[in-house]
């Protein structure tokens, strides 16, 4: 059965599409303003740290456990170990939920494309007589449910389109393309950006550890335990992992390919184009938004109104060539939501291809990736429709709320919670407890050895990573995001370490001799 599988026409095509999912949203809203936010340069430090003992040991393990069995995620894990086959679950759940904002955000970058590529063709702005400005925009398309409903659903079939070419076919040729043509507009846009007066600012806020608050973007710094928990969750989003992603593509990869110099340059290529989008957005939002005379406390230099509210007035104000500025950008944007939500919907149909191919069906998967779009569709229709809580059907509306915790504000962060909040770090905690505890850190090592050697060193280090290092700083992670979204503060700590500690002692003590 495993010869019929899918699998990658080439280790680049491979790597181009690891990038792919990778280089997302999160690299360009996410990281340049949390790292400003956080303390620049030391942000930088604590993340690439996290990166190297944290990220790149998960990376390596789920390629590993991918291409040792060659399945996809649930029966990966139900082959590894039948006791943690649940976390195979949480790989499936977790994708199929972050698809349910992503393809929203996905269609935001669509509309903004068009946007400006009308500007562009037809000078929209002069008919209506004034200038479009990000604030009016975003607020007049998040009450226009429609709107976003039909931009959402075209962004879904795009990736449902790519994903249904099949593994080599359609996600690895669209991120061959897709992946150079991304890094050419992120150059040009970056120029361009460096190039506006007072774009110096933007890059003080992002390199120099403490002008946040020196210069008042921000009141006081986030202390130490906050720092390793934003740049943990940010690692991990930005890197793809406890999502069922590396385990699926690791499946489809050839013996022959080198795992750990894979994950090597997955790692340093998402950090790289993270600091690139950190150039091509915070300078020239900053220089702008200065430009305006708004105060930096009030600058809107993250998530979805960095994207779609700030960068839209840039553009605006750059003159006749802005809206090309506009298309070429929200075009960067929109490559890189595809790129990372065809990875999502192929963790979640490849579960479903790979039974049904068991079940001796005959190339299914046209007609289960049709089944997973329209399922993510309907997620995916509440949280346009909701437009980050602007159309009265937020959840706190629904449950006749005034005030609640961030996680119940809009359908957007509720999915977020769940997903990237609760289930990525626990997934991951688990993972380090499964592999270095229940199983033997050898089994990933044996895997990388069937095409590399592994010295004593890298051994040392995997196994010490894998069993301490691995499970510590995600219970950290977890008790930040449970603080972000419930606003439980120090019990975070408390619950997210107690589920470590129960797990760790269940593992140990009912582990086959
Ligand atoms: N890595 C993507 C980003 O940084 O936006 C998001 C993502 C894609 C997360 C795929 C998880 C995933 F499985």
């Amino acid at each position: 059965m495993e010869n019929n599988r899918s699998s990658w026409g080439s280790n680049l095509g491979f790597l181009m599409a690891a990038i792919g999912s990778a280089v997302g949203l999160g690299n360009i809203w996410g990281f340049p303003y949390k790292m400003g936010k956080s303390g620049g340069f030391t942000f930088l430090i604590i993340y690439l740290l996290l990166a190297i003992f944290v990220g790149m040991i998960i990376m390596v393990t789920e390629l590993a456990i991918g291409r040792k069995t060659g399945k996809s995620i649930i029966s990966a894990y139900n082959e590894v170990s039948k006791k943690f086959k649940f976390l195979g679950w949480l790989g499936i759940f977790a994708p199929f939920v972050i698809m349910s904002f992503y393809s929203v955000l996905g269609g935001y970058s669509l509309q903004y494309m068009s946007l400006n590529m009308a500007e562009l063709s037809f000078g929209l702005s002069g008919i209506f007589g004034s200038k479009i400005t990000g604030g009016d925009t975003f607020s007049s398309m998040l009450v226009n449910p429609f709107g976003c409903f039909v931009f959402t659903l075209l962004f879904i079939i795009i990736c449902m389109l790519i994903v249904r070419g099949g593994v080599e076919g359609g996600v690895e040729k669209f991120n061959k393309i897709g992946m150079p043509a991304l890094f050419v507009m992120l150059v040009v846009v970056i120029i361009r950006g460096l190039t506006l007066p007072g774009s110096v600012e933007g890059l003080k806020f992002m390199f120099v550890p403490g002008y946040a608050v020196s210069a008042g973007f921000i009141s006081e710094a986030p202390n130490i335990v906050t720092v390793l928990g934003t740049a943990g969750g940010q690692m991990f989003f930005s890197l793809s992992l406890a999502m069922g992603v590396m385990v699926t593509y690791g499946s489809y990869l050839d013996k022959k390919e080198n795992l750990i110099q894979n994950s090597a340059v997955i790692v340093i290529a998402d950090t790289i184009v993270a600091l690139m989008a950190g150039f091509a957005v915070i300078p020239a939002a900053v220089a702008n938004s200065m430009a305006a005379g708004i105060a930096p406390a009030d600058m809107a230099l993250g998530g979805p109104k960095l994207l779609f509210v700030t960068l839209q007035d840039v553009f605006s104000n750059m003159g006749a060539i802005g809206p090309l500025f506009g298309v070429i950008f929200y075009l960067l944007v929109l490559i890189a939501a595809i790129s990372s939500a065809i990875s999502l919907m192929e963790v979640v149909s490849s579960h479903f291809i790979d039974k049904a191919v068991a079940k001796g069906q005959k190339d299914p998967r046209k007609k289960i990736v049709l089944f997973v779009a329209l399922a993510i569709l309907v997620e995916a229709t509440l949280v346009a429709v909701d437009g980050l809580g602007s159309n009265g059907i937020a959840p706190m509306n629904l449950l006749g709320m005034s005030s609640a915790p961030t996680f119940l504000q809009d359908w957007l962060d509720f999915m977020d919670c769940w997903s990237e909040g609760m289930a990525m770090p626990l997934g991951a905690m688990l993972l380090g407890v499964m592999v270095g505890w229940e199983l033997n850190p050898r089994l990933a090592l044996d895997e990388v050895e069937v095409s590399t050697k592994v010295g004593k060193g890298f051994e040392t280090f995997y196994t010490i990573c894998i069993k301490f290092v691995v499970p510590i700083v995600m219970a950290f992670v977890l008790a930040g995001q449970m603080q972000d979204y419930f606003g439980i503060g120090a019990i975070s700590y408390i619950i997210s370490i107690g589920i470590l500690v129960v797990f760790w002692g269940i593992t140990i003590a009912t582990k086959k001799k």
